[in-house]
């Protein structure tokens, strides 16, 4: 398909895995793995339509809430995911990003995860930035913390006021631009914590398809939704 304009900043919120494996008799980790399958697709999809960065919404700072071995499960598959597929993201030019809270990731999966970025970090077609225990609350709390360690350093005054596009250099996202459209699957309308500050002036696309069964149709339907919109950011149009 052609599309007239193609959002900067896709942010997914991959949601369904454990209805589609219901459905199928199957084992919530049965989803979680057919889930990574549809992340193969979308990357293959965004690369053809030239979709500059794509933040995909895999661990919150919730889901520690879920059964261990189902976080236990969550952890491997991503390991597992970029093992197995890291040569072919670096042939692919994909370059790997991790957006969210490190204190609580083992050591196991921050060590693959940042050597992933380390050899992608030169590729320029798309950012894949895995968003793993990701809270957008979090996140701007952290960035705040941050923003004042550095200007107590500096020794700028702390009450001097703080502009978003200086901020916006402590989230953990930097340097992606605003996200521009937001899917999320599974018929959920909610944000779940994802991105609170980077989607001030997304437009939302919500479908009932179930993550695992996510496509090239799924996303060309939200590519299709996201031209038709006016957007004014305030303004008038
Ligand atoms: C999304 O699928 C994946 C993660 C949260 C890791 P779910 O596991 O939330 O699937 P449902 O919502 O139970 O169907
Ligand atoms: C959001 O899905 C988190 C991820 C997709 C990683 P959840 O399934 O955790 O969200 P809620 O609990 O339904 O809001
Ligand atoms: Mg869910």
């Amino acid at each position: 398909m052609k599309f007239k304009v193609i959002p900067s900043h896709i942010a997914v919120i991959m949601d369904g895995n454990g209805r589609w494996a219901e459905k199928q008799g199957k084992k919530r980790t049965e989803g979680h793995r057919a889930g990574a399958t549809a992340i193969d697709r979308l990357l293959d999809v965004a690369l053809e339509y030239k979709i500059p960065a794509i933040s995909l919404y895999a661990f919150s700072t919730e889901n520690w809430k879920r059964p261990i071995t189902e976080v236990n499960a969550i952890f491997n598959l991503l390991i597992e995911f970029i093992d197995t597929r890291l040569d072919d993201i670096q042939k692919k030019g994909i370059r790997i990003q991790h957006s969210g809270n490190r204190s609580k990731l083992s050591k196991k999966v921050l060590e693959k995860i940042d050597g992933a970025a380390k050899a992608t970090q030169k590729n320029k077609k798309i950012v894949a930035n895995f968003c793993l225990n990701y809270g957008g609350q979090e996140e701007i709390l952290s960035g705040f913390h941050r923003i004042q360690a550095a200007r107590k350093e500096s020794r700028v005054p702390l009450d001097k006021p703080i502009s978003p596009k200086e901020f916006e250099k402590y989230l953990y996202t930097h340097p992606l631009p605003p996200v521009d459209l937001l899917i999320r699957t599974a018929g959920e309308q909610r944000v779940s914590n994802f991105l609170l500050w980077q989607i001030a002036y997304a437009e939302f696309f919500f479908t009932n398809t179930l993550w695992p069964d996510f496509g090239r149709e799924s996303l060309e339907e939200a590519l299709v939704f996201f031209e038709s919109r006016k957007r004014k950011f305030g303004g008038l149009a």
